[in-house]
């Protein structure tokens, strides 16, 4: 059979048949089958990612076949997501180590990084931002490589995801603006403040938890579950936040779908939902002023969590 197929580009589109045929998820990092097949032939040969098109109709020696075949097999097989396969995935621009010590990074706040988190800061000045549950430190690291004038703390609970985040510390020799710093939420960051606070928390249902396609079982489930209606971490976040903003801070906060159900919780808080360029994704932005303002409601809310 791979007699048949010869170049870059019969591997590419090969792979992207037998996707489609086993009925893969695309919810990590690609959206769809044409580029995890061009990832996982790029990989396999050892080439750029910005491989000159012309380059497609290179032809595979029989040995470079076998690799390409057998990452399609795991891929399809396993369930492996294509970034696990790889060790690498792209965000915001940029090419981040990635392995199920934490989640693939693909949070649509990415784009609001690229875009200098503006218009939402309005022209505030920045110093110090903390990326809040910060897995493979995506977000954080990202922030920092836009704004060279930034400081960045990353924060998470999990060991793993952090020892990660530091390798990509190091990967974008960022040592000297960004820490990371193992804390439930906001426990060890007493006195600390900063003018955003950016965060991609747990926001997966126990419902939907337990329906989620298996590529999604490689990833660490600290990372997704957030109780009955996927609020248990962003309420413990909202209610705590103000303290760890300077007056006229902003937290910035990803709740995909739990957003009907935040909204439904808390109509009269006035949060900002982040129109991307395909649509509304589940991301709010709330001045530190608002929080303080609700926060009795926001309290008893988080407190009944526990
Ligand atoms: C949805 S993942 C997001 C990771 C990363 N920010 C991204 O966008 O790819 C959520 C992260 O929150 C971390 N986490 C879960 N509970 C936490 C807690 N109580 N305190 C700090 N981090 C927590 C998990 O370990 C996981 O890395």
């Amino acid at each position: 059979m791979s007699s048949e197929l010869s170049t870059i580009i019969d591997f590419i589109r090969f792979g992207a048949s037998r996707f489609g045929a086993a009925g893969l998820t695309f919810g990590h990092s690609y959206d769809n089958a044409l580029d995890e097949a061009t990832q996982l032939v790029l990989h396999a040969l050892h080439l750029p990612h910005d491989l000159n098109p012309t380059f497609g109709q290179a032809r595979l020696t029989s040995e470079e076949k076998l690799d390409v075949l057998q990452l399609f097999e795991r891929r399809i097989e396993e369930r492996i997501p294509a970034c696990y396969l790889t060790g690498e995935a792209w965000f915001a621009g940029l090419s981040f180590l990635s392995d199920p010590r934490a989640l693939v990074p693909r949070s649509p706040i990415a784009e609001l990084i690229e875009a200098g988190y503006e218009p939402w800061l309005g022209g505030r000045e920045v110093h110090r931002v903390l990326d809040l549950c910060t897995g493979s430190g995506c977000i954080g690291i990202a922030t920092a490589v836009y704004q060279p004038n930034w400081q960045v703390d990353l924060v998470d609970l999990s060991e793993d995801a952090l020892a990660l985040a530091n390798e990509n510390i190091a990967r974008f020799q960022m040592d000297e603006r960004v820490q990371a710093i193992q804390s439930d939420l906001f426990a060890a960051l007493d006195g600390q403040r900063y003018e955003l606070i950016v965060s991609n928390p747990p926001y997966v249902t126990h419902d939907e938890v337990a329906a989620l396609p298996e590529e999604y079982a490689y990833e660490p489930e600290l990372g997704l579950r957030a109780g009955d209606d996927g609020l248990d971490l962003a309420l413990r976040i909202l209610r705590d936040a103000p303290n760890y903003l300077s007056d006229n801070g902003l937290l910035i906060c990803e709740v995909g779908e739990s957003e009907r159900a935040l909204v439904q919780l808390l109509p009269e808080v006035p949060f900002a939902w982040v129109e991307f360029k395909v649509g509304q994704m589940g991301i709010f932005v709330v001045e530190r002023g608002d929080l303080v303002a609700h926060a009795a409601t926001i309290k008893a809310l988080a407190d009944a969590r526990g």
